[in-house]
């Protein structure tokens, strides 16, 4: 027997996105399954260990969902209806905020229709942690998708501790001013007490804008507002259940998986990897780019060396995605026609999500990570293989614009964009010696063993409730 939910919650996460996706099988069956991102793979371990309400859309449009009890805390579906998935996710979230927040790699999209929507969602969002909250409780805010959420919150609420954290980067104050209704992004998360960053950069960038808002006045990561009340701004790098992910990596099963997967590719001596959403911002094309000129040239022999590429699929409605996903998987038929060996593909490229266990022995069996994206806020994937690989003789290659390489100085580090350069650092990483490479992943795993999930949450909530 599950337990039953609880009617009120003095901890709450407000998220778009639950950890579970509800999918209808073809028989017209219903199942869950893990929601994809870096979001749900650092709160998952905070919710399991304090308990809780976790409140967030289920993945699907037109549908309503009752709470349920998962895993040691309660989780409380908010429904969207087809025309909000639409505008409001696709539309504002993932066309206009994603786009412009990540540096306009892509051009982002204006439409005031969107707006709306997003405005009614964050208001439903809101309602639902006023709902849920008990007298003083602390809710916590996530991310692009709910940024009016503490404003509105506080509106209806005056009585809670209301906190921010933004998983993904703040955008410098000229990218952010071309956003119509940038004000009321700003006012919307003036709302929290704490508004958490995944870098001091960020942080500044938000703080300056604030700034500019009548009124509001503030130095050294605080500002006033005119109303009395203080805004904290601080940088809280996220990070993972490292000590999960290590053991986990390292049970027998997953270890017999990886030995397999290890001789399903051909027992290559030195195996590349990459797993990312498919999303413009991760630098999949870049990064395929440099490595087939790699196989190409000779300079990585296909007979010893294999790529495996991941991609989850992401925001596949959304048009830049699928102009990508066409694009690699044209890059990588071109690049596979050119350099396979006789036993294999130089490119083993998978368009799929897998599960933890697979995923843990996949980073067992990685001599070399490539975590290249153009900009990140932080990848938690560079983190996940620093928990996993057990061995040192390993290497990560990680761009320079990823919030982790602030922590993770020791990585092979590259410019993204700049392909001769990361074909030079790939082929260092390949390359180098094994005590060179054991010298940096010890300090590498030590960063990430020492700065947890654990270590986040309870700095971000300590703060919060200290405030
Ligand atoms: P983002 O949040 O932008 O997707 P992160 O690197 O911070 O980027 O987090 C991605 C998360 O999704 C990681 O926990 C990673 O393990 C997981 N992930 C990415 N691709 C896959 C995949 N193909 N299968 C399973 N998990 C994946
Ligand atoms: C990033 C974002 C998260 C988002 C995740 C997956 O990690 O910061 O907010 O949940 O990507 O994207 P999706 O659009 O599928 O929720």
């Amino acid at each position: 027997m599950s337990e039953p939910v609880q009617e009120k919650a003095k901890f709450i996460v407000v998220a778009n996105r639950l950890p579970v996706d509800r999918v209808v099988n073809d028989d017209g069956s219903v199942a869950w399954r893990s929601s994809p991102g870096g979001l749900v793979t650092a709160l998952e371990p905070v919710m399991q260990a304090r308990g809780g309400a976790w409140i967030g859309w289920h993945g699907a449009a037109d549908e309503e969902v009752d709470p349920f009890h998962h895993d040691g805390y309660d989780i409380v579906p908010v429904a969207l209806s087809e025309l909000e998935v639409e505008r409001y996710y696709e539309g504002f979230s993932n066309a206009t905020l994603w786009p412009l927040y990540h540096d306009c790699i892509a051009e982002p999209v204006f439409h005031r229709e969107w707006w709306d929507a997003y405005q009614q969602v964050n208001r439903r969002f809101a309602d639902a942690a006023a709902a849920r909250a008990e007298h003083g409780a602390t809710v916590w805010v996530q991310d692009y998708q709910l940024q009016l959420v503490p404003q509105l919150l506080r509106e209806l609420r005056p009585d809670l501790r209301i906190g921010f954290f933004l998983h993904i980067p703040f955008p410098p104050i000229e990218l952010f001013n071309r956003l119509p209704w940038r004000d009321g992004i700003i006012n919307g998360l003036l709302g929290a007490d704490l508004v958490g960053f995944q870098t001091p950069g960020h942080g500044s960038n938000f703080l300056r804008l604030a700034r500019r808002q009548p009124g509001v006045e503030g130095a050294r990561g605080r500002v006033h507002l005119p109303d009395g009340r203080m805004v904290t701004a601080k940088a809280f790098p996220i990070s993972i259940d490292a000590a999960g992910m290590a053991e986990l990596a390292n049970s027998p099963k997953v270890l017999a998986e990886a030995r397999q997967l290890r001789a399903d590719l051909g027992d290559p001596s030195t195996i590349l990897f990459g797993v990312d959403r498919l999303d413009y911002s991760k630098g999949l094309r870049n990064r395929v780019r440099a490595v087939g000129e790699l196989f190409d040239s000779g300079e990585l022999d296909p007979e010893e060396v294999v790529f495996l590429q991941l991609a989850t699929p992401s925001r596949e409605r959304v048009k830049e995605y699928r102009i990508l996903r066409d694009d690699i998987d044209l890059l990588v038929g071109r690049i596979n026609s050119k350099s396979a060996s006789l036993a294999r593909s130089a490119i083993n490229y998978r368009y799929t999500s897998v599960s933890r266990e697979t995923l843990t022995g996949m980073y067992q069996i990685a001599d070399v990570m490539l975590v290249t994206p153009l900009l990140d806020g932080m990848n938690l994937v560079a983190k996940e293989y620093l928990a996993c690989r057990s061995r040192n003789d390993s290497a990560l290659v990680l761009s320079e614009f990823a919030g982790a390489a602030l922590e993770l100085k020791q990585a092979y580090m590259v410019n993204p964009y700049d392909i001769d350069g990361m074909k030079a650092t790939i082929l260092r990483a390949v390359r180098d010696s094994p005590r060179v490479k054991a010298r940096k992943m010890r300090a590498m795993r030590r960063q990430v063993f020492e700065h947890d999930i654990d270590l986040w949450a309870d700095s971000f909530l300590n703060q919060l409730e200290g405030e």
